[in-house]
């Protein structure tokens, strides 16, 4: 197993209440927590899954973060997509190692690392904001986890010039009004695959749906997720007393050649 060294990211863990802090390790610097400070230096040469103690005495564990684990704890000035909803995405879009994603907005860059880790070394992802701030916060978020060299940022409104790629195995939109930007997300993707969409409200879901339509998209679906942790105490197993209620809709579309059926499919 291959020492820790400084720029390594590490999950302190300590198993009093499962606190823990994602920290990059830094020649010289340490991290204070309520159970007591540690200090990078002490940490390098250590290696995941090795217990340390703080200035207190506190036991902590070195742990490797999980994907999901950096993406709950982005640095974010946007609302981000969740690891809840981006495993189902990636289902969903049938993302695979070597393919090619187009994403609008990039916001936090949280849906934009977890793409960039999952189409490997031989994929791309191509990622739209037309804020520099946040495109640059992406990028940042990006190169923390070590997959920013997969990713092309791109400053840019995509409703005055659209997106330059075409024949995309995946594109996904969160962005405010996701229905104006179906023409550019058609032009993008490659006939037969998978449209995504995140939108917090029904009323842009009613939005949504004769705009997919009308733009040669079929078979939409649309979902929510929800997720129930449970108290890991073998003696009181029960859940969590407080679920998150609501994170966001859900979109789902395959574009197809030619005119979409218009007529709604359901109840009658
Ligand atoms: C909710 S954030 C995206 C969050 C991102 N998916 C994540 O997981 O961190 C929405 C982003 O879309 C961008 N955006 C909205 N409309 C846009 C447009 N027409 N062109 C480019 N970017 C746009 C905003 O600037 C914002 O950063």
């Amino acid at each position: 197993m291959p020492a820790l060294k400084h720029g390594d990211l590490v999950m302190l863990w300590s198993p009093k209440k499962g606190d823990s802090y994602l920290v990059r390790l830094t020649p010289k610097a340490s991290q204070s927590t309520h159970l007591g400070i540690l200090r990078h230096d002490d940490l390098a040469g250590l290696c995941y899954g090795d217990p340390v103690l703080s200035n207190t005495g506190k036991i902590f564990f070195l742990l490797k973060p999980s994907m999901g684990e950096y993406m709950r704890r982005i640095r974010r000035q946007t609302q981000i997509v969740f690891p809840k909803e981006a495993g189902y995405i990636l289902l969903h879009l049938s993302i695979f190692p070597g393919a090619r994603i187009v994403e609008c907005g990039s916001g936090s860059g949280s849906l934009t690392t977890f793409f960039a880790s999952m189409v490997g070394t031989e994929g791309r992802v191509f990622s739209y904001d037309r804020r520099p701030d946040f495109s640059a916060l992406a990028q940042a978020n990006c190169e923390r986890w070590g997959v920013a060299d997969r990713v092309e940022f791109k400053v840019r409104d995509i409703g005055e010039e659209g997106f330059d790629e075409s024949g995309a195995d995946a594109v996904f939109l969160d962005v405010q009004a996701p229905e104006d930007y179906l023409q550019q997300a058609r032009l993008a993707l490659a006939p037969g695959r998978q449209l995504g969409l995140i939108v917090p409200t029904t009323n842009q879901l009613e939005r949504l749906i004769p705009a997919l339509q009308a733009e040669s998209f079929v078979n939409i679906e649309i979902l929510e997720l929800f997720l129930r942790r449970y108290k890991a105490t073998a003696a009181r197993l029960r859940p969590e007393d407080v679920m998150v209620g609501h994170t966001g809709f859900l979109v789902f579309a395959t574009l197809v050649r030619g005119q979409a059926e218009v007529a709604e499919s359901g109840d009658e």
